[in-house]
Order: C-alpha cells, then sequence, then structure tokens
C-alpha cells in the first residue's frame, strides 16, 4: 500500500520505517529540511535500537523515502498517516496547531479519495476537527471528494519502538467508516498474525484511550513514588513493598519503581492535556492533579537527599551524574529528570560532570547554556575527585559498578541512587554511603 507519514520524528519515523519493512511502500514528509536532508544523507536523527538497520534495508530496497515536498507527500498515500507533535500549550492543553496545518495541507492537495490517520496523541475530539478542517479547504478549492478520518494512537515506547510497533500489544483503531477500517486492517495484518489485536471503536474512545493508558502508568509511578517517601519517613524498605505488591497478578510488577520522578516527551503533556480536557468539561481529574504534583517534587527529591547530607550551600563541590536521558536506550531529553537535577545542583553552587551512553550530545544541544556543566568519556572517568555520584538513568552498563574503584576515585564516598539499582548493603560493604528512594 501506498502511504505517507506526516511528521518525521520518533513516532513517524518508526512507523515508516516498520510499514516500509512488512512490504508498503512509504513517504515520510516533514517540515524540517535538516531532518530530511540527515536521513536522505543516510544518518539517523534519534537514538533507538534496531532503528538504523531497518531504515537502511528498506532505503535500500526503495520502499522507504523522505521528502520536504508536501505536493508529493499528499500525492502519494492513500493512506495519510498525521505523526506531527503535540506539544503542550501554555495552559496545559495540547497544542493542535500542527495537526491542524497538516489537516490543511492534505485537504489544501488532495486529488483522490484518502484515508487520513491521526497517529499523534490528540485531545478527544480532534479528528472532528480535522475532519472539518479538510472539508472547509475542499469547499474553498470547489471541490467535493471522500475521505475519512480515523484514530490510531500509538502505544510504542521509545527505547523499544521498533519491538513495540513490529509486535504490539493492541493496535487501536477509532473509526467511523468500514473502508477505513477494512484499509487499516489489512495494513495492520502483518503486525498480528498469531491473534488478532484490533480494537476498533468509536473515534472519541480511541482518543481517549491514549491518554488513559499514559494517566494511568503516570499515576502507578507517582503512587509509588508518594510510597518510597514514606517508607523513607517510616525506616521501611520500598523494594520489599514493591515485591510485596508486584506479586499479586492483579497489581504486577511493572510501572512500579520508585526514582527520580516520570519525564519524557509524553507523560508530563498527556497527564496535563487531559487534565486540561477534564477541567474543561467540568470534570476535573482529581487523581491526575495529585499525580503531577507529586512528580514535580519527586523531580528534586535527589537535590533533597544530597542537600539533607552535605547542606543546601553546595559551592566547592562536584558532582557525577549518570545517566542524561529521561529513560535508557534513548537520547530524549525532553522534560528529563536529569535537568531538574543539574539545575538543582548548579544553583546552589556545585560543579556537574554528567556521563550518559547516548544522550550527552543531545544534552550538549538542549544544556548549552548551563555553566558548570561538563561531560566525561567513561562513568568511572565521571566520579573522579566528586562528592558524591548520582544515579539518574538505569543504563545497564550502570548496574553493577566497581564499588571499590568508585570508592577510590570519589573525594567523598556518597552514592545517591536516584533509581533503586543497586544494594545498599553492598555499597556500604565497600565503604561508600548509600541514598536510595525510599531504601533502609
Ligand atoms: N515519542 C513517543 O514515544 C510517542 C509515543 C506515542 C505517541 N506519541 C505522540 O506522537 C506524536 C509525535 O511525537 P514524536 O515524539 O514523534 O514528536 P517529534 O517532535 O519527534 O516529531 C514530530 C515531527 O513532526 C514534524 N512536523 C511538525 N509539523 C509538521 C507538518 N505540518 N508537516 C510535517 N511535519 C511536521 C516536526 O518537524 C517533527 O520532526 C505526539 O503527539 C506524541 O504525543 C509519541
Amino acid at each position: 500500500m501506498n502511504v505517507t507519514m506526516i511528521g518525521t520524528g520518533y513516532v513517524g519515523l518508526v512507523t515508516g520505517a516498520c510499514l516500509a519493512e512488512v512490504g508498503n511502500d512509504v513517504l515520510c514528509f516533514d517540515v524540517d529540511n535538516a531532518k530530511i536532508a540527515t536521513l536522505e544523507d543516510g544518518r539517523v536523527p534519534i537514538h533507538e535500537p534496531g532503528l538504523p538497520e531497518m531504515i537502511h534495508r528498506n532505503v535500500a530496497a526503495g520502499r522507504l523515502r523522505f521528502t520536504t515536498d508536501a505536493d508529493a507527500a499528499v500525492a502519494h498515500g492513500t493512506l495519510q498517516f498525521i505523526a506531527v507533535g503535540t506539544p503542550p500549550d501554555e495552559d496545559g492543553s495540547a497544542d493542535m496547531k500542527y495537526v491542524l496545518t497538516a489537516a490543511r495541507g492534505i485537504g489544501q492537495r488532495m486529488t483522490e479519495y484518502k484515508v487520513i490517520v491521526d497517529k499523534s496523541t490528540v485531545p478527544v475530539g480532534t479528528a472532528d476537527r480535522v475532519r472539518e478542517t479538510i472539508a472547509k479547504e475542499l469547499e474553498t478549492r470547489g471541490l467535493k471528494l471522500p475521505f475519512a478520518v480515523v484514530s490510531n494512537p500509538e502505544f510504542l515506547k521509545e527505547g523499544a519502538a521498533v519491538e513495540d510497533f513490529m509486535k504490539p500489544d493492541r493496535i487501536v483503531i477509532g473509526a467511523d467508516d468500514e473502508h477505513a477500517v477494512a484499509l487499516l486492517r489489512a495494513v495492520y495484518a502483518p503486525f498480528q498474525r498469531s491473534h488478532d489485536r484490533l480494537l476498533v471503536m468509536d473515534l472519541r474512545s480511541a482518543e481517549l484511550t491514549k491518554y488513559a493508558a499514559n494517566a494511568m502508568l503516570a499515576t502507578r509511578i507517582s503512587f509509588m513514588n508518594e510510597l518510597a517517601n514514606l517508607a523513607d519517613t517510616l525506616d521501611a524498605d520500598i523494594e520489599h513493598v514493591r515485591q510485596g505488591i508486584g506479586a499479586d497478578p492483579r497489581i504486577g510488577y511493572q510501572f512500579l519503581y520508585p526514582g527520580a520522578g516520570y519525564g519524557g516527551s509524553c507523560f508530563p503533556k498527556d497527564v496535563k492535556a487531559l487534565q486540561f480536557t477534564a477541567q474543561q468539561h467540568g470534570a476535573p481529574l482529581q487523581v491526575l492533579h495529585a499525580v503531577e504534583t507529586v512528580n514535580e517534587a519527586q523531580k528534586s527529591r535527589l537535590i533533597v537527599k544530597i542537600t539533607g547530607r552535605l547542606g543546601d550551600k553546595l559551592a566547592g563541590r562536584k558532582f557525577a551524574l549518570w545517566g542524561l536521558a529521561f529513560k535508557p536506550n534513548t537520547d530524549d531529553m525532553r522534560e528529563a529528570p536529569s535537568r531538574t537535577v543539574v539545575q538543582g545542583l548548579i544553583e546552589r553552587g556545585a560543579e556537574v560532570v554528567a556521563y550518559d551512553p547516548v544522550a550527552m550530545d543531545e544534552a550538549k544541544r538542549v544544556l548549552s547554556d548551563v555553566r558548570g556543566l561538563s561531560y566525561a568519556l567513561s562513568p568511572l572517568d565521571a566520579v573522579a575527585g566528586c562528592d558524591g555520584l548520582v544515579v539518574v538513568t538505569e543504563w545497564k552498563e550502570f548496574r553493577s559498578p566497581d564499588f571499590a574503584a568508585l570508592k577510590r576515585r570519589l573525594r567523598t564516598p556518597l552514592v545517591f541512587d536516584g533509581r533503586n539499582l543497586y544494594d545498599p548493603a553492598l555499597v556500604r560493604a565497600a565503604g561508600l554511603e548509600y541514598f536510595g528512594i525510599g531504601r533502609r
């Protein structure tokens, strides 16, 4: 099938590559000339395991192309996926300008039947707005052309995006048009050969499902963070509590890890946007208000631990920071808790030496104006002469460090483990002081 991807970011690029991988002819369009030039040059602008190989394979096979030409993009695909950003507006609502610009672009150019597929995370009612926008453009052109709008929210996780897309646990389709559903069923058939994973529902429910999923996951994180802070106060160990409740199949182990707060491009903005929608419709979501408040406080929890041990004035102190990305296996720094930690340390006068296996280039770009932040070539280089190691992202390579080597290199032997990676007894046995999140 001919498929156009409008927006070639984390979601658009992965979706485009995976759809090409199963045989579709995919054209990825973006307004960012530099991004398209990078891709045309054979380079991949984001870090995502397995993605470069898949892109190269499909470009070589002629099934995956990139363009900044809007006319070519609209002409190409019967399916026009919209995968542009929906960042938070000042009031917390999702900013729809990119989605509606994409819709306008389709309406201004289409000359035959199209199915417009909203893949971006969008507030309930967006499909109607996309439909109206396209209809208005067609009317301006004096044309009557059939088209359908479908909601197909994306559930991939950065860091495992290719695998998630190739083996989805569900594919949500919101639609009121049988023919459009049939086309999407066909395009997704190769991804669900063992059993049907397609959940077809009305448009509004599909749009709400995406927000509900992210809100639920964020709720679990904030719940565990708040409980971990209580465990600190009660001298209980949250790790035992986590296992004790995770064993209950009704609860399960996933997303029960306390830490330095959630970040990234989705949870913070989606929790805000859902609250905005709820508020707007006179049905405020009180649980989500708490989820967000807890998360904001949690991003400073490591600073609270550090200043609790060393005092509020940190001038002359130096800290090693392990992990900059908002989670492992990505270089995404959007709303990363590391940013709050870096800022908290630097505004108290400390210096920070950071190490991250893949996000340092991105950190240098987004934190270029931060004075007092430098970068190390290896985790052990980062800790040399420091007054503490602060672990912010749970990269695999941080999971089992040589604690004796850390002790030798640190000026002050403190470990602030923002992801509860280490056994406190083991760290202490090496002569280091250990501070976790809710650990005894
Ligand atoms: N990143 C994730 O893990 C993830 C997961 C699920 C859903 N989502 C949702 O998917 C959407 C996209 O997220 P992302 O992380 O891929 O964003 P992104 O910022 O990485 O990519 C968006 C791309 O759209 C391009 N763009 C903007 N306006 C355009 C236009 N009019 N025409 C063509 N291209 C345009 C931008 O230049 C950018 O390259 C968001 O709504 C997000 O909430 C993201």
